[in-house]
């Protein structure tokens, strides 16, 4: 019998922010009196449970060493996409975590997700043999379109769910599933489609809508907002 599995907490922060068209990376923008990537570790160093966090960054960021954060964080280089970041990390720790710990994997750009999802999710998936997501239902009715955007197809919304992050994966599975999915060329968005393409399950677990990712100019304030609500709640 192996000992308790331990929770190593993962964080993409390579990526440019694109989207965002920002004169940084999007991770590094103020929001509601820190960065954005300040607010992700936040929330991950809350929990006890986490063993360590591991940052991918971009190979030479000038941003990282400004901020001051204390907790138990190491960095690693980044790769060309979000798949190859993670999977450095993942690297990173092999010979130190056991193939049945936990990884949890969460983007530098979902700022406001809350304690009480990540307890959910470490506590539901806790004898999972494979691991999940946190995610919700879509509210809207979604709409397939052919190749001259008419609608095509009403899909059954009862079963979509729009992914988010964290996602927890026992750390072989996860492993093996991205260096596999990675070799065969292999489209891999976040850690569930590496999962998935290894033909195993992932779990959904129900979670609020507002740990939204921050993409666009435009999701800065609405994150300014869940953020104040969630003081508020306190
Ligand atoms: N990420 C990463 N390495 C990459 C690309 C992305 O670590 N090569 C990280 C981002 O920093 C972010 C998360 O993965 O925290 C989600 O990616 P996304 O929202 O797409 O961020 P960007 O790639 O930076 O944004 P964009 O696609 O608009 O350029
Ligand atoms: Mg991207």
């Amino acid at each position: 019998m192996s000992n308790k599995p331990r929770y190593w907490a993962v964080i993409p922060a390579a990526g440019v922010g694109a989207r965002m068209g920002a004169d940084r990376p999007k991770q590094y923008l103020p929001l509601a009196g820190k960065t954005v990537i300040e607010h992700s570790i936040a929330a991950l160093v809350a929990l006890d449970s986490i063993a360590s966090i591991t940052l991918a960054l971009a190979p030479a960021d000038p941003y990282w060493p400004e901020l001051k954060i204390s907790g138990p964080i190491r960095v690693v280089d980044g790769g060309r996409e979000r798949a190859d970041s993670v999977l450095n990390a993942l690297r990173s720790l092999q010979g130190e975590a056991d193939a049945d710990d936990w990884v949890l994997v969460h983007d530098a750009a979902r700022p406001c997700v809350r304690h009480s999802a990540l307890l959910a999710l470490l506590a539901q998936l806790a004898e999972h043999p494979v691991g999940g997501i946190l995610a919700h239902p879509l509210a809207d009715t979604l709409k397939q379109s052919d190749a001259r955007q008419q609608v095509e197809a009403t899909l059954d919304r009862s079963r979509i769910w729009a992914a988010q992050t964290p996602q927890l994966f026992r750390f072989g599975l996860l492993l093996n599933a991205l260096e596999q999915a990675l070799q065969q060329g292999l489209a891999v968005t976040d850690e569930a489609s590496a999962i998935e393409q290894a033909g195993l399950k992932a779990a959904l677990v129900d979670g609020p809508a507002d740990n939204i990712k921050i993409t666009r100019p435009e999701d800065l304030p609405l994150a300014e907002f869940i953020l104040a609500k969630h003081l508020n709640e306190e």
